[in-house]
């Protein structure tokens, strides 16, 4: 997610579940040609499985970028037909792509001919005043007979004119039948659908209709969930008993960094949802954000603020 997640969040993530496939935010096809690598595309080998998201609509550049996201050694090659930020739509890509699934399978097939990896797309069910039962045959049919190895859909239209991207996050409805309708049409392709699944039991409900679920912010937000992803989606044992114990299972990547000169803030600022709705969740985000943010802020920060959480519900577990 763009702005939201990097490297180190997905490392974070990576440590509360073993399996979830992670994305990185989109990286448009131009940057990852002619941009910083490193810091484009680094990633530790711990977060594997890992799929890098690409914007752009120019076949040539996406495949060179693709082959260039393949050397790096990502696992998948995910194209973004779904984000309405005006940036974005100025370059033509992202969700204004929905109105063109000629150029959008173009991609697909280029990046395909470049890359041994699977190449999958996330679309929209439809943008503006598009009929999301034909756009989304349209794009999927297009992008499917160019290769394109599985789709995940944020089963919402996005409305390019007058809505901000945070607003087509959450104003245009939910339309999960949608996505069921697609993936029943389309029982041999792997379908993902996501959008406004905030729980993992509703991310079970949807898997009796569909293939997987793509979480977003309830992921980054609270990320404490993703600690039972192993054992309800793929019957293995989570890798951690709690959110305690998986920090200081993180605590080794935490020290990595600090001991190249990075900041502790650049990790814990994905860490601030961590414990919430718990006793102390609030102590431990204050102290994150005050403490953690100076230059000099260590593992000891990170620690007091989880022991905050811990003292709390000590405390609680005395009065009851
Ligand atoms: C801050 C932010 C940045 C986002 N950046 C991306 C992005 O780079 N690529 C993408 O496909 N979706 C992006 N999204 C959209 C999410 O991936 C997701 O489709 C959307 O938030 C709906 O799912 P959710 O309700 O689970 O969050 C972003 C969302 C947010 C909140």
């Amino acid at each position: 997610m763009m702005d939201w997640t990097d490297r180190h969040c997905r490392a974070f993530h990576r440590v509360l579940s073993r399996r979830a496939l992670l994305y990185t935010e989109m990286v448009t096809a131009n940057a990852v040609i002619f941009g910083d690598r490193e810091r484009l595309l680094g990633f530790s080998p711990a977060e594997h499985t890992l799929a890098v998201q690409l914007g752009g609509s120019d076949p040539a550049a996406l495949a060179k970028a693709a082959a260039i996201c393949a050397e790096w050694g990502y696992d998948e090659i995910n194209l973004n037909v779904g984000c309405p930020s005006d940036r974005v739509q100025g370059g033509n890509f992202g969700a204004c792509l929905m109105r063109d699934p000629a150029l959008v399978a173009a991609c697909v097939a280029a990046m395909k001919a470049a890359v041994a990896l699977p190449v999958t797309v996330k679309c929209r069910i439809g943008v503006d005043e598009q009929d999301p039962e034909i756009a989304l045959d349209a794009l999927a049919d297009g992008v499917l007979a160019a290769g394109a190895d599985a789709l995940i859909v944020h089963a919402r239209k996005a409305w390019l004119e007058g809505l901000s991207p945070k607003e087509n996050r959450d104003i245009p409805p939910l339309d999960y039948d949608r996505v069921h309708r697609l993936k029943a049409r389309l029982p041999g392709v792997p379908v993902s659908l996501n959008g406004g699944i905030a729980t993992l039991e509703a991310a079970t409900a949807q898997l009796a209709h569909v293939d997987g679920v793509m979480l977003g912010r309830a992921a980054y937000q609270q990320p404490e969930l993703l600690l039972r992803v192993d054992s309800l989606f793929f019957r293995e044992q989570d890798p951690h008993a709690d959110a305690f114990a998986a920090v200081v299972a993180f605590e080794p990547y935490v020290a990595a960094h600090l001991a190249t000169g990075g900041r502790l803030h650049d990790i814990t600022r994905h860490m601030l949802g961590l414990f919430t709705g718990r006793p102390g969740a609030r102590a431990y985000r204050r102290h994150l954000a005050t403490e953690g943010v100076k230059p000099e802020a260590g593992l000891d920060v990170l620690r007091a603020a989880v022991d905050e959480v811990r003292r709390a519900e000590e405390r609680r577990a005395l009065v009851a």
